[in-house]
């Protein structure tokens, strides 16, 4: 099995990324996990661009999604909402839509930002247009707040709390894409 970690952050030093790390720490052995850190690469979307095949770093990132089970999103939140870089390139995977590699693909949302909360509204924005594209959102969260405070220098996460539930939601992700086979996935 194969996890695909995509953080919606292209900060070197990004907490969402530092989260998504802290998550493939808590996948079982035999699980797979897969950084994408190539976001910037992806261009702006423009529908006259919108062919087949796309641009090569659409083609990467569509690949990447299909050949994974699951998908964990690490968003941070910019204005109350998710970062444009992350929007983009959904929007480019989302089409065509009945053959985006997000189509029943499950997926899972956390987010970390410095200020109080979260990264909860951006966080319910993405599951939104996760759902909107079809794929299959689980129904948990990590809220990471006043990010700055909460890795340790080797990145875990200080708080007990937030750490346990990192677990769930990594557990839950593990077991909902043990169900639905890849290939499935791609066509159902
Ligand atoms: C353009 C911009 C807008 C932001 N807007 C919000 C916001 O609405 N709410 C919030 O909690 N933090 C906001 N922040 C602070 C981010 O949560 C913080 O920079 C966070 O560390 C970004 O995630 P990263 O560490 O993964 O890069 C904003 C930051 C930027 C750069």
């Amino acid at each position: 099995m194969k996890i695909l970690g995509i953080s919606g952050s292209l900060r070197a030093d990004s907490h969402n990324t530092k989260l998504l790390r802290a998550a493939a720490e808590l996948l079982p052995g035999e699980v797979e996990f897969e950084q994408w850190s190539d976001l910037k690469a992806v261009p702006p979307y423009d529908e006259d661009d919108d062919v087949q095949p796309g641009p090569a770093a659409v083609e990467k990132l569509r690949a990447a999604i299909a050949e994974a089970d699951a998908v964990l999103f690490a968003t941070p939140e910019y204005n109350a909402s998710i970062p444009g870089v992350l929007k983009n390139a959904l929007d480019w995977v989302s089409r065509p839509p009945k053959s985006s590699p997000l189509r029943n693909k499950p997926v899972a949302v956390v987010g970390a930002s410095t200020g109080a909360f979260g990264a909860v509204w951006s966080q319910a924005e993405l599951r939104k247009v996760l759902a909107t594209i079809g794929a299959r959102v689980l129904d948990v969260d990590v809220a990471v707040g006043h990010a700055d405070t909460q890795f340790d220098a080797d990145g875990h996460l200080v708080d007990e709390q937030l750490h346990e539930q990192l677990g769930e939601v990594v557990a839950a992700l593990v077991g909902e894409a043990a169900q639905i086979p890849v290939e499935l996935a791609a066509t159902a």
